[in-house]
């Protein structure tokens, strides 16, 4: 099916503790995520969703299974390729915005494309304009609102139009208005962009307006 972005077979990651305890976080599970969608990973805590965020997002590797993302097999790269990789087809989003302080708004998206060797700062520009912060452009971290803050960070994510942006809990530092915000403006985007996103979230209005949700479980999915 070509609708498919990515496709994880057989993953299995754990943790060694100690030399004769070993913590298995993901069990071994198929997962395919589909172009333009905008799944929600949820589950308890310790579940193993941000562990497969971060597989998903090669920053980390699996202890066993493959990752294809379209025809490529992610954990194949070298460690050049899977840099790029990163750079340019995937955007994250995290519970704090992890914003550069000394920089400001606009700064820390256009670095973002910078990164990736565009140094855009016309759509860097264009997508603070689409977060609705055009006037908020030259403020600095410390002089924005939380909520300001975390779209400046989902414009950085969305600079270098990457295939798919992964979220870690995007609304989870922040009050129900501004969360209301985010979750607004990331269906928004996926509308204008058809970007993909896999967003794990506890909040479950969030969740239920997602296409898809994707339910772990003690390290499986179910
Ligand atoms: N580097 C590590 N070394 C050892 N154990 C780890 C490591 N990273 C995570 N774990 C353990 O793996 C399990 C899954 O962690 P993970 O962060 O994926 O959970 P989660 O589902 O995202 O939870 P939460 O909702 O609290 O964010 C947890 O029990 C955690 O303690
Ligand atoms: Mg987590």
């Amino acid at each position: 099916m070509n609708n498919i972005l990515i496709e994880l077979k057989g993953i299995k990651k754990g943790y060694q503790i100690t030399k004769t305890n070993r913590l298995n976080v993901l069990k071994g599970f198929d997962l395919n995520i589909y172009k333009s969608e905008i799944a929600a990973i949820t589950g308890k805590s310790g579940a193993g969703k941000s562990t497969l965020l971060h597989i998903l997002g090669t920053l980390d590797r699996p202890d066993e299974g493959t990752m294809m993302f379209e025809s490529t097999d992610v954990f194949s790269m070298n460690d050049k390729q899977a840099a790029s990789f990163r750079a340019n087809d995937i955007g994250f989003i995290f519970q704090f915005h992890h914003l550069l302080p000394e920089f400001t708004a606009l700064e820390n998206v256009t670095i973002a494309s910078r990164i990736a060797g565009k140094n855009d700062e016309a759509k860097a520009k264009e997508l603070l304009n689409e977060v609705g912060l055009a006037d908020r452009m030259h403020h600095k971290p410390s002089e924005l609102s939380g909520g300001e803050a975390q779209r400046v960070a989902i414009a950085r994510a969305l600079v270098n139009s990457p295939k798919m942006i992964l979220a870690d809990e995007p609304t989870g530092n922040l009050d129900s208005e501004n969360a209301d915000a985010v979750m607004e403006l990331i269906f928004g985007l996926r509308e204008k962009f058809k970007q993909t996103f896999v967003i794990v979230t506890h909040n479950e209005e969030f969740a239920a307006k997602c296409d898809r949700i994707i339910k772990m479980v003690d390290g499986k999915i179910v």
